[in-house]
């Protein structure tokens, strides 16, 4: 396994790689790697012949006051676990390297990233938008991989993929659980142990939605109100959002008639949590 810290290098040995015939595969991340991550690299080595990983804590997708000083880093372990998922090159550049004195240009992409984490972040998608577009350009994957953790975050890639003529194919993995149901999240690390309980009001939540609408509830705002009231019921909750929207276009709605998903954000202590279910797909949870 190769660990690539310039840009330039990563660009030239992407080319090389290309230029062989071989199919690159791409897993972004931040790192302090977690079984959710170690997924997305099982999907993705199934899909080419060089897997690349990145390592970056991207400043531009955190806001102000947001915890991108204090977010998990440990790029030793990181690497002992990309090696034993057989990853072929992680990148790992500086963020000098990554916005070098003098950068300016960014991605926005519109209406998918106003709602839900939008709102209450309004520069994280920004950021997203351009971290992805710049190592796009650097590791020039054939296909990416991004979970449905961050389902907000997938469909603002496969949308600015297709706007923007980005030649490679977007896969979606899906959510990664703890035995107990929460979702593997690096800042799942902040949670103290009292918390967990709290943390566990998520995923359950997501589980009395789901059997609302399978016993055939289809109005939002009743299934909205009983996740709320549940999350509202433990301790230590601090509810950003509870929605459900459209799956492709992220609008709210009234009825859920398309395909929907009901998305979370809860303040569990330090952590901001987010979850999610796509309406008629399976969840697993105890
Ligand atoms: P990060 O939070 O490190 O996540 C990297 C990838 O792992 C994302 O595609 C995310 O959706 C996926 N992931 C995280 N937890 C998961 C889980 N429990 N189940 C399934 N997939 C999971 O997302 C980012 O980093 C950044 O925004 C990034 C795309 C790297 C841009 O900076």
């Amino acid at each position: 396994m190769d660990i690539i810290r310039n840009c330039r290098e990563m660009q030239l040995r992407a080319e090389s790689i290309r230029q062989e015939g071989r199919r690159i595969a791409f897993v972004p991340t931040m790192g302090y790697l977690h079984e959710g991550h170690l997924n997305l690299m099982r999907e993705a080595k199934k899909l080419a012949d060089e897997l690349v990983v990145s390592i970056f804590v991207n400043p531009t997708q955190f806001g102000p006051g947001e915890d991108y000083e204090k977010y998990p880093r440990d790029f030793e372990r990181d690497e002992a676990l990309a090696k034993q998922e057989g990853v072929d090159i992680i990148f790992y550049p500086s963020v000098d390297d990554m916005y070098p004195p003098g950068y300016q240009t960014y991605v926005t992409v519109e209406e998918v990233t106003r709602n839900l984490c939008g709102m209450s972040r309004p520069v994280h998608f920004r950021g997203v938008a351009t971290v992805c577009t710049k190592l796009f350009n650097i590791v020039k994957p054939h296909t990416a991989v991004f979970g449905k953790k961050d389902y907000q975050q997938l469909v603002t890639i496969r949308r600015m993929t297709a706007d923007l003529n980005m030649d490679m194919e977007i896969v979606g993995v899906d959510i990664t659980r703890e035995s107990d149901g929460i979702a593997m999240s690096s800042r799942n690390a902040y949670l103290k142990q009292e918390e967990r309980e709290a943390a566990l009001s998520l995923s359950r939540g997501l589980k009395i939605a789901k059997k609302l609408y399978d016993d055939g509830e289809r109005g939002a705002s009743v299934i909205i109100r009983a996740v709320r009231e549940y999350i509202e019921s433990h301790e230590g909750t601090d509810i950003d959002y509870v929605k459900i929207c459209d799956a492709e276009t992220l609008e709210d709605v009234e009825t859920l008639e398309r395909e929907s998903v009901i998305a979370l954000a809860v303040r569990v202590g330090l952590p901001r949590l987010i979850d999610n279910h796509v309406f008629g797909e399976p969840l697993i949870i105890p």
